[in-house]
């Protein structure tokens, strides 16, 4: 079946039994983008600002947890600001204040946290810290309107901090059907592309390996360089297909000593395995979701990953569905659309809620 589309300016879904839309300021800061924006309860995006910090890590191969608190400190006020003044409003209408409270690097959530409970009491408003993989896993419930996926669904997000396959069975509970023991795919999409010293578009490394694929035309094929990763069992692993690029590499003497096609065929060959291996796994919790009897319509594909045209593009037996790409990666309406249901039925936090760096999603219920 063909992945469903969704509709590129999402505006949708109303909590019917509220009269009035609630508005939320939500901020995010729980890895390298700064971000704030705007949401109603009835699903509009009043604003989206994401303050990117991609130059600033470059050079090191990956997030500098220091730098990447520096350069929240400096954004944080400049995105709260932007998200204000796009949205038309002052800090006084919004009804209610949510932050990223975790997973994620502590000192990162820490910028976010502070400003939005010190905003909060400040203006005296409701705050409601987000679990920031729940909040990319409701994201399509916003973007898919009028044909949201209905519980149970398959969650599968993947990102720079995560690879999971999740089995949704309400907004607040989630099953772990598959994860991984080492590096998350976004991390090896971010080494292999590192590796082959692509440069780092303004999207980040990822992005970039994909628009490097996406622009050659590969004549050798180096698919049988890549392992199977434990196949039949449901359960991920890319530090194989890491391994496997690192040693070609290696032994062709560096990568300097790789000229342009042989890198084209690699990041080709390692972009196929990594999704053929996310479908793999698909397919397996689909078997295991037809065997306890549990009917699944709908593969939800979310987190900076999710973004990846390629994988996008694969088909599966199943409605897929992806939220925009810019609400893949990481943003603050899908922790303003994730804070909404707790808002709008009364279940908030104190000013003095702490930051939680470590913290599975099947773990919601407890503080
Ligand atoms: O969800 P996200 O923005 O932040 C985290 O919570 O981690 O995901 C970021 C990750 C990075 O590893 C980034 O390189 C990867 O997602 N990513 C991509 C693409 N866009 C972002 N990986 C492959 N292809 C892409 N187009
Ligand atoms: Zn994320």
């Amino acid at each position: 079946m063909p992945p469903c589309r969704l509709l590129p300016r999402p505006r949708l879904i109303s909590f019917k039994t509220h009269s009035r839309s609630f508005t939320v300021l939500a901020l995010e800061s729980s890895a390298d983008d700064t971000c704030a924006a705007v949401v109603t309860s009835s699903g509009n995006i009043l604003s989206n600002v994401v303050l990117k910090q991609n130059h600033i890590h470059e050079g090191f191969g990956g997030i500098h947890p220091y730098r990447a608190v520096q350069a929240h400190q400096q954004n944080m006020p400049i995105a709260v600001r932007k998200a204000l003044n796009d949205a038309r409003m002052n800090a006084a209408e919004v009804d209610g204040i949510a932050f990223t409270r975790g997973p994620g690097m502590t000192g990162c959530l820490g910028v976010g946290s502070s400003a939005a409970k010190t905003l909060a009491a400040a203006l005296n408003k409701p705050l409601v810290g987000v679990h920031h993989m729940q909040a990319h896993a409701l994201t399509p419930i916003l973007t898919s309107a009028p044909n949201p996926p209905t519980f149970p669904f398959l969650t599968l997000l993947v990102s720079g901090g995560h690879t999971l396959l999740l089995l949704a069975t309400s907004i607040t509970q989630f099953r772990i059907l598959a994860t991984t023991p080492d590096e998350s795919i976004g991390r090896v999409f971010d080494k292999v592309s590192r590796m082959l010293a692509l440069p780092w578009s303004v999207k980040g490394p990822g992005a970039s390996l994909e628009e490097f694929v996406a622009a050659s035309t590969v004549q050798e094929d180096l698919a049988l360089l890549m392992p199977r990763t434990m196949p039949g069992i449901l359960r991920f692993s890319f530090t194989g297909l890491h391994s496997a690029v690192e040693r070609f590499v290696t032994a062709r003497g560096g990568t300097e000593a790789l000229d342009m096609s042989t890198r084209h065929a690699l990041a080709n060959a390692f972009q196929k395995a990594a999704v053929g291996q996310l479908e793999e796994k698909v397919a397996l919790a689909l078997a295991w979701c037809e065997k306890q009897g549990i009917g699944v319509k709908h593969l939800v594909v979310s987190g900076g990953v999710a973004s990846n045209l390629y994988l996008r593009e694969s088909h599966d037996p199943i409605l897929l569905v992806f939220p925009p790409a810019e609400l893949c990666t990481d943003n603050a309406v899908m922790i303003a659309w994730a804070s909404m249901h707790r808002f709008l039925t009364g279940n908030t936090d104190d000013y003095s809620v702490l930051i939680r760096p470590k913290w599975s999603i099947d773990d919601l219920s407890t503080n």
